[in-house]
């Protein structure tokens, strides 16, 4: 970024003295608000578009005015535009450089709107473009685990309570379990989506304006529902970026427990999966290593989000109506939310699909925690015994196979039966980790024939989207 000498500020007039250099750029925004200047563009084309619709600028003024912000688009999309910190945000730099190419009608721009409403208008037309960017991402994380669902519908692995092995469970169960977290968080950013999607453009300061504008023209030129209903909410109130952001973090909360898990079950201890190389690094010193890099960053970047949810709430909080410059400060947060939640989806996206399963190492780790023994005592409670002692019966057989270091399915029945005589050979039907998967066969239950049909539900849901 350059400055420019000698730059006359749009709002100068009554000002004797220039700005102190410090504070020119202590209180500038164009370093980091530049980013918003396609969605600028689109939101001054369609102010001019009205305005001359309104017979308050002239269609040639418009003309003009249309063809120098394109041209300003392609500079800024080139590098050749000149970004000055003297001219404070994207939104003085892109006017002043109209001004220098068409002259006269590029200060006509501003008729009847105010970088308030012009502000507020373009964080809700960026913010619901990137929100289809990360719903794009997140389908795409959805549609990987879904088809990994149904290819390990009937993969045994160990399921956890306290991280302590609890019962079989099946991998597609468990990556279902993932996906109905993201669908949650799909609607979540839906209903964000649709909150914001109102029209502040013609608040202009605070009060409206004293011109003919049509507001309801501009929202539909912009693709939003309707214009918003108070001038003074409008300008300042930030509450959908507040929104988002908490989807986000919610978002970034359920990646972080789906990192957490990766990180565990890749490890030498666990041996549950393999994560392929290119989603690993190593250690420059300890040769063995490969490092789950993707799974703990994104466990990492939580933080971040959350982080960045406390401050918009902190920025929002006390302030009176109706914009403050304090609102400037929501864009950093904002727009690194952005950036962390699209690239860790993007991440998981990509590496989900590319997951194995250890298949053996999974059932055998579910086998080795006596995961069936639930299943015993549904068994005696089938034959007439009250579950309470049943669950003593099972305790105390758990104890013996630890004793033995035999698992409740390779005890023979004279071994079982020293602890009930009810228990027969059909016992080992139930203690087999597939008995045992297929009982559960209900809807939301882990039975293969379940989980198949969950994920084609899972998958048509998605189709529908
Ligand atoms: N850069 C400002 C912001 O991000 C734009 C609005 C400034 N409005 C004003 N009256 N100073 O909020």
């Amino acid at each position: 970024m350059s400055d420019k000498e000698q730059v006359i500020k749009p709002w100068g007039g009554r000002f004797t003295e220039p700005t102190d250099a410090f504070v020119e750029r202590f209180t500038a925004s164009v370093s980091f608000d530049q980013r918003l200047y396609h969605h600028d563009i689109n939101g001054s084309l369609a102010h001019a578009h009205m305005l001359s619709r309104a017979g308050i600028l002239t269609e040639q003024e418009y003309l003009d005015i249309a063809q120098g912000l394109e041209d300003i688009r392609e500079e800024i999309i080139s590098g050749e535009f000149n970004w000055s910190v003297s001219l404070e945000d994207v939104h003085m730099n892109i006017e002043a450089r109209l001004t220098e190419k068409i002259g006269i009608s590029g200060k006509k721009l501003h008729t009847g709107r105010s970088r308030n409403d012009q502000v507020a208008t373009d964080i809700r037309l960026y913010l619901r473009d990137e929100i289809d960017n990360i719903a794009a991402e997140l389908t795409r994380l959805q549609q990987g685990l879904v088809t990994k669902a149904e290819e390990e519908a009937s993969t045994i692995m160990p399921g956890f309570t306290h991280l302590q092995t609890a019962q079989p469970v099946t991998f597609g169960h468990h990556l279902l379990a993932w996906n109905e977290m993201l669908e949650r968080d799909y609607s979540r950013l839906m209903d964000c989506r649709k909150r914001l999607n109102q029209s502040p453009l013609g608040a202009a300061a605070l009060a409206g304006t004293t011109y003919p504008i049509d507001r309801a023209y501009t929202a539909q030129l912009l693709g939003f529902d309707a214009p918003t209903e108070n001038s003074l909410d409008s300008v300042s109130d930030r509450d959908f970026a507040i929104e988002f952001t908490a989807c986000a973090s919610l978002l970034m909360t359920h990646l972080s427990r789906f990192s957490e898990e990766l990180v565990l079950w890749a490890s030498a201890q666990f041996n549950f999966i393999d994560l392929p190389d290119r989603f690993c690094t190593g250690s420059s010193i300890m040769p063995q290593k490969k490092n789950p890099d993707v799974p703990e960053l994104v466990r990492g970047k939580v933080g971040r989000v959350t982080g960045h949810l406390i401050s918009l709430l902190m920025l929002m909080k006390s302030q009176p109506l109706a914009y403050n410059k304090d609102n400037q400060e929501d864009k950093e947060p904002l727009f690194d939310t952005i950036d962390t939640v699209r690239d860790s989806l993007h991440a998981y996206a990509d590496m989900i699909p590319a997951i194995q399963a250890n298949h053996a190492v999974m059932a055998e780790a579910a086998r080795r925690g006596f995961s069936t023994a639930t299943d015993l005592a549904d068994y005696l409670v089938v034959k007439g015994m009250p579950f309470r002692d049943a669950h003593e019966v099972v305790g105390k057989s758990v104890a013996y196979g630890i004793a033995q270091q035999k698992d409740l399915s390779e005890m023979s029945l004279d071994e079982l039966r020293q602890f009930s005589d009810i228990i027969s050979q059909d016992v080992f039907e139930v203690l087999t980790l597939e008995g045992s998967v297929n009982a559960r066969n209900h809807i939301g239950g882990t039975a293969p024939n379940q989980v198949k049909a969950a994920a084609a539900r899972a998958g048509s849901k998605l189709q529908q989207r």
